[in-house]
């Protein structure tokens, strides 16, 4: 009996932390009257959200807004440039699939998704 205890209290701890690491709500995500952002929101939310949202495999999370200062520190065009043609690891594999791996949103697109994510980072940056 008394293991079952101390099995359950370890499972407890567990999904204490694993909830801690993710440190964060889900956020709620903005929503834009401007009529690109708004079909940005549309695209991010098909394709960019899964690993962008809240920072998968290395991704920059929208809630993230040190690592995001840096990035929009290079400017649209660099981001608009990673956005499309993905960004590889020292692996060789990419870790920023091109056009967020889904092959078939137009380079227009893609760069609406960066236009909101970037929006996006702001107003949940000021917001906090
Ligand atoms: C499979 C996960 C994944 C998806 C899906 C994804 N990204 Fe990313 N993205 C990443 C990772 C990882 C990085 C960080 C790469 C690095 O700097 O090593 C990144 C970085 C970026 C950056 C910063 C680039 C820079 O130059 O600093 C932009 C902009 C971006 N993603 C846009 C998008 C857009 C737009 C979409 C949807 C169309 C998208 N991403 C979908 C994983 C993803």
């Amino acid at each position: 009996m008394s293991q079952l205890w101390l099995i359950f209290i370890c499972l407890y701890l567990l999904a204490g932390c694993s909830e801690q690491q993710q440190g964060q709500a889900i956020p709620d995500m903005p929503r834009f009257a401007e009529q690109q952002l708004a079909k940005g929101r549309g695209i991010w939310m098909g394709t960019c959200r899964n690993c962008h949202l809240l920072g998968v495999s290395g991704a920059p999370a929208v809630t993230d807004s040190d690592a995001w200062a840096q990035r929009i520190g290079k400017g649209k065009p660099a981001l608009y440039q990673s956005a499309l043609n993905g960004i590889k690891g020292d692996d060789g594999n990419y870790r920023m699939p091109p056009r967020g791996g889904n092959g078939r949103l137009k380079d227009e697109e893609v760069r609406q998704a960066v236009d909101y994510m970037v929006a996006a980072v702001e107003t949940l940056s000021s917001s906090n």
